[in-house]
């Protein structure tokens, strides 16, 4: 395997993703750009391994003058996976979120992704039973944990 390399990915890269990772991607808008956003992927050569996406926002009034980072999808090809490609992309992700001012980071994973678990775990983040918020006309809402990690300045 040649060296792992990180790099920012572009817009017009997102179809590379969907045909590699699948149309989830698509469907729940995985990837933001622009200012606040930060989108990155793994790559061994020019084959893509892995990516993360976070996007940024304020916190609910009247806390609206606190922000954090928010990792919106994070996902290591099976074959790369337990070789330290997300704790890279994440200890990436915490660099870019910390230098703009963001106070922490968070995330959220449902109670069936126990790799995903254990990784927020071992990675510092804490975990809160929660049942995910996004949808709230959900009759069948999913549960999970939201983890977060304290960026200190
Ligand atoms: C979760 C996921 C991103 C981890 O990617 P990865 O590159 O394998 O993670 P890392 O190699 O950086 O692992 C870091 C640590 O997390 C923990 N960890 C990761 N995968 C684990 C597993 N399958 N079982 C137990 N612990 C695990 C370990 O402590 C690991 O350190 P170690 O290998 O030194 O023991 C990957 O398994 C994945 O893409 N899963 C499917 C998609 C998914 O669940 N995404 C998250 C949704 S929020």
């Amino acid at each position: 395997m040649a060296e792992i390399i990180f790099r920012e990915v572009e817009p017009d890269e997102v179809k590379i993703f969907v045909r590699k990772f699948g149309k989830y991607i698509e469907y729940y808008n995985c990837f933001h750009f622009g200012e606040d956003c930060y989108s990155l992927a793994a790559y061994d050569g020019s084959e893509p391994v892995g990516f993360i996406s976070i996007y940024t926002k304020a916190l609910i009034p009247p806390l609206a003058d606190k922000t954090d980072a928010y990792i919106d999808a994070i996902e290591v090809d099976t074959y790369y996976q337990r070789r330290g490609i997300a704790s890279k992309m994440i200890e990436l992700s915490e660099h870019w979120a910390k230098e703009r001012g963001y106070r922490q980071i968070r995330a959220w994973s449902s109670d069936d992704k126990i790799k995903a678990i254990n990784m927020w775990y071992a990675l510092g983040y804490c975990l809160c039973p929660a049942t995910e918020g996004f949808r709230p006309h959900d009759s069948n809402p999913p549960i999970g944990y939201y983890v977060a990690k304290i960026l200190s300045p």
